[in-house]
């Protein structure tokens, strides 16, 4: 069974104004991490920041940094995204650069690695590495941007995956990216993802995180797999 839900907050929706700040406020409000969402304008087509933003945020909360890196070529900067503060990095299996090769530099980085899968990414191309990072990251939207909807069609495959890894018996925690919110969270939960990114769900209020985080938290616990299927 699924463990108790993650809330890792994307910070791709804060006030960019004063980033420090919106760490601080979704760890205030009782998240578990903080996912930070990198992009190169290449991998996909918008561009957010690099190893300096990470590294400028680092202070503001001692909860793990999740960096997302939607990169073409993750090897040439897992080792700054590390020295930066990154706590898992997490590359896409559609990058440019080969998988081994990149869970390897994280691992001499002395980090976790963590693996992605887009939509339209069948589950086979990350079964080769599953007993090798410390989390799956499915995608419930195509990368690129905070507030699109969540990829109902995706959740199979993540049931799919959360099968797999069981009867693999390997500890493995699946995370969902993308269009996570109230509405959303308790079929994801159920259907086995335990780490629940949200951006626009979170930032979209102002003030107190707290309400909201639990808020998730309630609602991914609220359907059980009957309910949903
Ligand atoms: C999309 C990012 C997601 C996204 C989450 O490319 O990887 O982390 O920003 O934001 P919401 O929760 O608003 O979809
Ligand atoms: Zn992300």
């Amino acid at each position: 069974m699924t463990g108790d839900p993650h809330i890792s907050a994307s910070i791709l929706n804060a006030d960019f104004g004063q980033l420090g700040a919106e760490v601080r406020r979704a760890s205030d409000g009782g998240v578990d991490s903080i996912h930070l969402d990198v992009m190169d304008g290449h991998f996909v087509d918008n561009l957010t920041m690099g190893p300096v933003v990470v590294a400028a945020v680092r202070p503001a909360t001692d909860l793990p940094f999740h960096s997302h890196l939607m990169i073409s070529n993750p090897l040439a900067y897992v080792e700054r995204f590390a020295d930066a503060g990154s706590d898992l990095v997490i590359f896409h299996v559609e990058a440019d650069d080969d998988p081994s090769e990149v869970i390897e530099a994280i691992e001499r980085a002395g980090k976790r690695p963590g693996i992605a899968l887009n939509p339209g990414t069948g589950a086979e191309a990350v079964l080769p590495y599953l007993e090798r990072v410390a989390m799956l990251l499915v995608m419930t939207v195509y990368p690129g941007w905070g507030g699109q909807p969540f990829i109902e069609g995706v959740v199979h495959k993540l049931s799919a995956l959360a099968a797999e890894i069981r009867h693999r018996g390997i500890d493995l925690p699946i995370g969902v990216d993308g269009g996570v919110s109230l509405g959303t969270i308790g079929q994801a939960y159920a259907a086995g993802a335990e780490v629940l990114v949200t951006g626009s769900a979170l930032y979209g209020t102002s003030g107190d995180l707290a309400p909201a985080v639990a808020g998730l938290r309630d609602a991914a616990r609220g359907r059980t797999d009957a309910e949903w299927t």
